[in-house]
C-alpha cells in the first residue's frame, strides 16, 4: 500500500509536470522574457560576473527588441548549487513564462535543468558548462561555450610534436575533468606519448599541495591540467611556491587555467605556459578588438571565454527569435540551429544535428604584450566539432 506522503509527492510531481507542459504560454503578448541563471555568488562567481556583463553589453549594443517583440532579461543567482538552479528554472518557466533559459555556470547545474527544458519545450542555451554529454541531456539544449574534448585534442598533438613523451594529467574530478583526462590521454597515446599518472582534485575546496608533490615525484616531461574557471590563480600560486616552475616539468593546460579573468593575478609564473582554447582576449580580429574595447569601456575587467559565450548566446537567442518571429518552443529552437556568424573568438557554426558549437581552437602561449599578460595564439585548428560526437 502507498503511503500518504508518496501520494502527495506524486500529486505534486504531476502538478509540476502539468505546469511545465503549460509553460509554453510564452510569446502571447508583445514581450518575451529570457531567464538567465548564473552563479553570481559562491566559488564560481567570476563566471556569473563575466557572463552577466557580456549579456548587458549585448543588450546595450543591440537594443531590447528581437523578432518583433520587446525582450526582457531576468538574471537569477544560483550560487552554483544545482538544486537552486533547477528550482529557479522551474519558476522562470512556470511563473515568468520565459521563452528561453540561459547561463549554466557548471556542468551539474546544466544537467539538473535539462529535464525542465525537455518537459516545457524551452530552448536552453549553455553559456559556460563544457562537459560533452550536456547537449545529449535534452533536445532543447544548445551550446555557445565549448567542450573539453574539443579544446584538448590539439594540445595533445602540440605536446607530442614538441618532445614531450611522458605526461602526468591533473583534472578536477567531475564531468569536464573526466572529458579532458580521457581525450588528452587517448590522443596523446595515439601520438606516441604516455600518460604515466592521472591525478584529480575535488571541485570544492581543492588543495593542490598533495597532487603537486606527486607530480614532482613522477618527474614527467609535462603536467597537463584542466581546472574550471576561477581556480587557475590558486593552482599557479602553489605550483610556483613548490618550485615546480623551476623543476623542468613543463606546464600545459586548457585555457581555463590561464583564464583572462585571472591572468594578471597569476603573474609572471604564467609566462610561457602553453594552452589550447577557443577564446583569448588577444585574438587578432577586428570583431574581437571592438568587443574587447566595448567590454572594457563598460567594465573594469577584461572579457574571458565565459563573456564571449554569453555574448554569442544572446546573439543566438536574438537571431533565433528573428527567425521564429518572436515565437518560442520548437520554432525558436529551429531558429537557433544552423546559425553561422563571426564571434569575437572567430568564425562559428551551431551544428543543427548536435546543437553544439563548431569553432576554431587555438594553441596559445602566455606572453607579455604592452606590459600585460595575454594568451597569444600561435596556431589554429579550423572548425573543430566536438570530437566526442564525431564517430
Ligand atoms: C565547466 C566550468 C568551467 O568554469 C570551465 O572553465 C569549464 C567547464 C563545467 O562545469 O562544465
Amino acid at each position: 500500500m502507498r503511503t500518504t506522503t508518496s501520494r502527495i509527492t506524486r500529486r505534486a510531481m504531476l502538478a509540476a509536470a502539468a505546469a511545465l507542459a503549460a509553460g509554453g504560454a510564452w510569446a502571447q503578448g508583445d514581450t518575451v522574457k529570457i531567464g538567465v541563471i548564473l552563479p553570481m555568488t559562491g566559488p564560481s562567481a567570476s563566471t556569473g560576473k563575466q557572463i552577466d556583463a557580456a549579456i548587458k553589453l549585448w543588450v546595450a549594443q543591440n537594443g531590447n527588441k528581437a523578432g518583433g517583440k520587446k525582450v526582457e532579461v531576468i538574471v537569477k543567482d544560483d550560487a552554483g548549487v544545482a538544486d537552486t538552479t533547477r528550482r529557479l528554472a522551474q519558476e522562470l518557466v512556470v511563473n515568468e513564462k520565459v521563452v528561453a533559459l540561459a547561463g549554466f555556470g557548471l556542468t551539474p547545474l546544466a544537467l539538473a535543468t535539462a529535464p525542465i527544458a525537455t518537459q516545457s519545450k524551452t530552448p536552453m542555451v549553455i553559456m559556460a558548462a563544457a562537459t560533452s554529454s550536456i547537449t545529449e541531456a535534452s533536445p532543447y539544449v544548445v551550446r555557445t561555450s565549448f567542450t573539453l574534448p574539443q579544446a584538448t585534442l590539439g594540445l595533445a598533438d602540440w605536446a607530442a610534436k614538441n618532445k614531450i613523451r611522458k605526461v602526468v594529467s591533473l583534472v578536477t574530478d567531475y564531468g569536464p575533468g573526466n572529458d579532458a583526462e580521457k581525450y588528452f590521454a587517448e590522443r596523446f597515446t595515439l601520438d606516441g606519448g604516455t600518460v604515466i599518472e592521472k591525478l584529480r582534485t575535488p571541485l570544492r575546496g581543492a588543495d593542490f599541495a598533495p597532487v603537486l608533490q606527486k607530480v614532482r615525484d613522477a618527474q614527467p616531461d609535462a603536467l597537463f591540467v584542466f581546472l574550471p574557471s576561477g581556480q587557475g590563480a590558486a593552482f599557479m600560486k602553489q605550483f610556483a611556491e613548490r618550485g615546480l616552475d623551476k623543476s623542468g616539468i613543463k606546464l600545459i593546460a586548457t585555457g581555463d587555467v590561464t583564464d583572462d579573468d585571472q591572468l594578471a593575478d597569476i603573474g609572471d609564473v604564467a609566462l610561457g605556459v602553453v594552452t589550447s582554447h577557443h577564446y583569448s582576449a588577444a585574438h587578432n580580429s577586428l570583431a574581437n578588438k571592438k568587443f574587447v574595447e566595448a567590454f572594457q569601456a563598460a567594465n573594469k575587467f577584461r572579457p574571458n571565454f565565459m563573456a564571449v559565450a554569453g555574448y554569442d548566446g544572446m546573439r543566438l537567442i536574438y537571431m533565433g527569435l528573428a527567425n521564429s518571429k518572436g515565437a518560442g518552443g520548437d520554432a525558436l529552437l529551429a531558429g537557433m540551429k544552423g546559425q553561422v556568424f563571426e564571434s569575437p573568438r572567430g568564425p562559428v557554426l551551431i551544428d543543427a544535428q548536435t546543437r553544439e558549437i563548431v569553432q576554431d581552437i587555438y594553441t596559445r602561449k602566455v606572453e607579455r604584450v604592452n606590459g600585460q599578460l595575454y594568451n597569444v595564439e600561435f596556431d589554429t585548428q579550423k572548425a573543430v566539432k566536438d570530437p566526442a560526437k564525431v564517430k
